[in-house]
């Protein structure tokens, strides 16, 4: 890609031509954009070229509508909703605990393809975040323990906090309170 780079300015010069192949008609989509979303995230996968089809980026905003947005994992939907995992005192869950509204954009470059989804959020039932959590890998569940997401700690810290819940836990790693699921139902 060329850049211009000056002490004060990064310029992306403008040779990315943004391609669209299907033109999106109201008689080439389904009528429910739910079975579309699955027909085109199927697509996605099944065509093994997009790197990370369920990477999400997640907007949120505070009470004074302030946005932020990161990216999340996309990791189920159903007529409900799409539904990522998260802890629930990082910036994002506090943001949404205030104020409900939330986009996604899921954007998938070799399929020349993005969804955009609006709407709010509600957290999962616990026993939906516990099956979920216990399907995970223990390395993964223990990592949900000991980490403080939206807070600076050092390197240290969390290979020493590690340490300890492995050996509290061992294989059998309970859910914590503190982290499970969020569904955005579209609106
Ligand atoms: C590709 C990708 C996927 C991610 N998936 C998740 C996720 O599913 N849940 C999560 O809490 N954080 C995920 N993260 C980390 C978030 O982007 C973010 O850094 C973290 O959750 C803290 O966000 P917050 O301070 O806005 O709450 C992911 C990051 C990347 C790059």
């Amino acid at each position: 890609m060329d850049l211009e780079i000056h002490p004060d300015q990064l310029k992306v010069l403008p040779h990315h031509q943004y391609i669209t192949p299907d033109h999106l008609t109201p008689n080439n989509v389904l009528p429910s954009p739910i079975d579309q979303f699955k027909s085109w995230f199927k697509e996605a996968v099944e065509g093994k070229l997009v790197q990370e089809p369920e990477a999400m980026s997640l907007s949120t905003a505070t009470a004074s509508g302030i946005p932020s947005a990161r990216m999340v994992l996309f990791k189920e939907l159903d007529p409900r909703g799409f539904v990522f995992f998260t802890n629930y005192t990082s910036r994002k869950s506090k943001e949404l605990l205030a104020n409900p509204h939330a986009a996604l954009v899921f954007y998938w470059r070799e399929v020349h393809r993005s969804v955009r989804v609006v709407g709010k959020v509600e957290k999962i039932s616990q026993k939906e975040s516990e099956e979920y959590f216990h399907s995970r890998p223990t390395e993964s569940q223990v990592g949900a323990w000991a980490s403080r997401q939206s807070t600076v700690v050092s390197e240290g810290e969390v290979h020493e906090r590690l340490y300890r819940l492995e050996q509290k836990f061992g294989e059998d790693v309970p859910l914590p309170e503190f982290w499970g699921g969020w569904r955005v139902v579209p609106t």
